[in-house]
């Protein structure tokens, strides 16, 4: 009889996950609301520890899962929550939708996290099964992570305006009305050139604010929207170069439009503050988009034009957040700073964290 509930209780014991922080109370999943979100990716590595932790509310994990990352990112009261990603095709059917579910419920479960982020970037047209599917997908998922895990937050990645962007013609309001919170992504947001095939800002202002203006106007409440702004930039080998310095681009199609941003190359803030000071150009602003760019010989003598962000073009973004009553701000992504321990750096990247909170 003992050998045998030793047995059962060492199956017990193998099943259920254990703790692997040093304090079993930081295995707790976070309960507080926060009232301002700074939601941030992480894509690996151990740059998380550089991060601004006194700032960070959510860290969505969309690399290998990092057990040390969830214990210090709870002693700082901050969520971290998985990446969700399917095939639409796959979920249109309730009993295939609910088994996606389970799983992941299941591995935040045995993961101690506190939450998911919902990153479905696929093309849907407008009542296709897909689109209900999505729709269900997002309220099912909610509703069974508040229910299984209490205070657990689920969010869902959004383009930089709801129209059909990329065609991704989704039921917004719905979707808004039945996660936590939408990440806006802010960026990317020449991925259809309509007009003349040249190298532009990967975020410009207005285009940014007009996008928030259109979810708004869908009925959805502010404190459902989080700014995503980008830590990285586009580098766009130049075909041919006007006089007043406008980068013609190669046409490289994209979901219907002739010309995107995939013509360029996505590059980190570290790498470009290093490239910036070896240009051409050095530093220019552009005021109509109101973002910084530098134009670069390469070893080849093809002349590029970078595209970025910087505390100068992020703090009128932040600024809105603030004025806009959304509900907090977000990067893509965390990790891309040079968080290396030397004064000029270490200077640089503070100033970026700090460009989230305004100016
Ligand atoms: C259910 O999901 C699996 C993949 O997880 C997929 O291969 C299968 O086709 C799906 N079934 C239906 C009916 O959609
Ligand atoms: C540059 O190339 C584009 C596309 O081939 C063309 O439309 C434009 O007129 C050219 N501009 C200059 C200054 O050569
Ligand atoms: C770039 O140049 C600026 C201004 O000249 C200087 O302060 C900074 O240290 C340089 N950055 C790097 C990464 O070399
Ligand atoms: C981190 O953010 C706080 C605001 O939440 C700010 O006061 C502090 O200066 C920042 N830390 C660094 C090292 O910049």
């Amino acid at each position: 009889m003992f050998w045998f509930h030793l047995f059962l209780s060492s199956i017990l014991v193998c099943r259920a996950t254990v703790c692997p922080c040093e304090r079993p109370e930081l295995c707790q999943q976070i309960r507080e609301e926060r009232d301002f979100e700074v939601f941030v990716f992480d894509v690996g590595g151990k740059t998380w520890k550089s991060y601004n932790w006194s700032m960070v509310t959510t860290v969505a994990t969309f690399g290998k899962y990092d057990a040390e990352l969830m214990c210090y990112a709870h002693s700082k009261g901050a969520r971290v929550v998985l990446k969700g990603d399917v095939h639409l095709s796959y979920v249109v059917q309730q009993y295939n939708r609910t088994a996606w579910i389970t799983e992941k419920v299941n591995l935040a479960k045995s993961q101690f996290m506190d939450g998911i982020n919902i990153d479905i970037e696929q093309a849907v047209d407008e009542g296709s099964p897909e689109y209900y599917a999505l729709t269900d997908l997002v309220k099912e998922t909610t509703e069974t992570f508040h229910r299984e895990i209490p205070g657990s937050q689920v969010s869902f990645d959004v383009a930089w305006s709801p129209n059909c962007i990329d065609k991704r013609c989704y039921d917004y309001a719905t979707i808004a009305e039945s996660c936590d919170l939408l990440f806006v992504m802010s960026y990317d947001e020449q991925s259809q050139i309509m007009g003349d095939c040249i190298a532009m800002a990967n975020a410009p202002l207005t285009q940014t604010l007009n996008g928030y203006a259109q979810f708004l106007s869908l009925k959805i409440d502010p404190k459902k929207l989080v700014m995503g702004v980008p830590w990285y930039g586009y580098d766009y080998p130049c075909l041919n170069f006007s006089q007043e310095g406008v980068c013609f681009i190669i046409e490289v199609p994209f979901r219907g439009a002739p010309c995107s941003d995939a013509a360029g190359t996505q590059k980190t803030y570290k790498w470009i503050m290093k490239q910036v000071n070896s240009s051409l150009s050095g530093r220019l602003w552009d005021d109509k988009q109101q973002a910084p760019y530098f134009n670069y010989k390469d070893q080849k003598g093809q002349i590029h034009q970078v595209w970025y962000d910087d505390p100068q073009s992020i703090c009128p973004k932040a600024e809105s957040v603030k004025s806009k009553g959304l509900r907090g701000i977000g990067m893509w992504n965390g990790n891309i700073l040079d968080y290396r321990d030397e004064a000029v750096a270490r200077q640089q990247s503070a100033m970026m964290w700090n460009a989230l909170l305004g100016c």
